[in-house]
């Protein structure tokens, strides 16, 4: 039995898990279900929760000085409604001095911008799909949107919202034409720049990484459709993520992937270079696509990715032996454990 530890279970307001799950269908469970399950886990492994909805940073400090917790488990996505300042959340978490889970704000800062992120691994030569990104700037730059080098099929998404926000079967474009509207799509509806890359036709896997600055990777899970319908690309997209109807009729599913060896191997080996190559800490998610020949392509890196029992990430922990309490207890303890800058200081 490991320590006792005083945690805090960091959550979103409008997340913070109800005491009791009698009576509430999945469906209103769904949006907290991760809380839920942590908060239950880390409670049924002994130690000390208490849950906090963060609306304003003074509540950090104050349920430091009043609770003397050990450690924040960070389950945050996002702070006054944007995701661009959960790595500053964190960033405060450090200066007060308060041991988090997952990931420091750096990693969190360069994986949430899929374009620069992508710079970033292909600098460390780590393949990445050939892109270009298209500013939002004025209308007159429209006329300038062309996929100049690149090869269709292309496929179009914002450089950095996430779940898929925004993805949609037309994200996969053909042709100037449809390029200018998707990206004007981007631009417009979701007021980021457009990422564009080369789409990659093949198969979507997932490979979870565990550690600080020497990860291990998990068993590699595949994203499968048992019935497609006929020239729909197969890729995830928000309904396919979120839409429980279309995930019925079209077979949504993910497992751990049926690979040869080496594939399994050479994704592994990606995924702990590309946690090390964005310097991300504690649990990530990369998501690859492999063409049929299997060639490797980094789509993203996704540092604290969803943590509920029964998701991929804890599935993947569970094939390779670390059922969810041993899980969420290897994430305390990396968060304890990590180096941070305070913690070398002699002051
Ligand atoms: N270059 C690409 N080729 C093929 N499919 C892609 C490509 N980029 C994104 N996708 C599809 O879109 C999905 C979402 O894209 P991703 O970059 O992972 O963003 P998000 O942060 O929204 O998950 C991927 O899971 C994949 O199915
Ligand atoms: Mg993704």
């Amino acid at each position: 039995m490991s320590r006792k530890l005083r945690v805090v279970a960091l959550v979103d307001p409008e997340l913070v898990p109800p005491d009791t799950i009698v009576g509430v269908s999945d469906e209103d469970m769904a949006d907290w279900k991760m809380e839920y399950d942590v908060r239950v886990t880390l409670e049924d492994l002994g130690h000390e929760v208490v849950c906090l909805g963060l609306e304003h940073l003074g509540q950090l400090a104050e349920v430091q000085r009043d609770f003397r917790p050990h450690i924040v488990f960070n389950m945050l996505e996002e702070f006054h409604g944007a995701a661009t300042y959960e790595p500053m959340v964190v960033g405060h978490l450090e200066l007060l001095r308060l041991p988090y889970t997952g990931c420091n704000p750096q990693g969190l800062l360069v994986a949430h911008d899929k374009a620069l992120a992508k710079h970033v691994l292909r600098g460390a030569g780590i393949p990445t799909p050939p892109s270009r990104v298209f500013e939002r700037t004025s209308r007159a730059a429209a006329g300038s949107i062309s996929a100049k080098s690149l090869n269709f099929p292309l496929l179009v998404k914002s450089t950095v919202e996430d779940a898929s926000l925004g993805i949609a079967t037309d994200s996969v474009v053909h042709s100037e034409r449809e390029l200018r509207r998707r990206v004007q799509r981007v631009h417009d509806d979701q007021c980021t720049d457009a990422l564009v890359e080369e789409f990659i036709e093949g198969r979507e896997l997932y490979v979870g990484t565990l550690g600080n600055q020497r990860p291990t990777a998990l068993p590699v899970w595949e994203l499968r459709f048992r019935r497609l319908p006929p020239g729909t690309p197969n890729i995830a997209t928000a309904d396919v993520k979120w839409d429980g109807d279309l995930q019925k009729e079209w077979g949504v599913m993910t497992e751990r992937a049926k690979l040869p060896a080496a594939w399994e191997r050479r994704l592994q080996s990606l995924a702990r270079r590309v946690h090390r190559t964005l310097g991300i800490s504690g649990y990530a998610r990369m998501d690859f696509r492999v063409t049929a020949s299997g060639e490797p392509y980094v789509l993203e890196a996704n540092p604290n990715p969803n943590l509920s029992y029964g998701e991929d990430y804890a599935e993947s922990a569970d094939a390779a032996g670390l059922d969810y309490e041993s899980l969420l207890q290897r994430i305390l303890n990396l968060g304890l454990s990590y180096p941070a800058a305070w913690k070398r200081q002699l002051v």
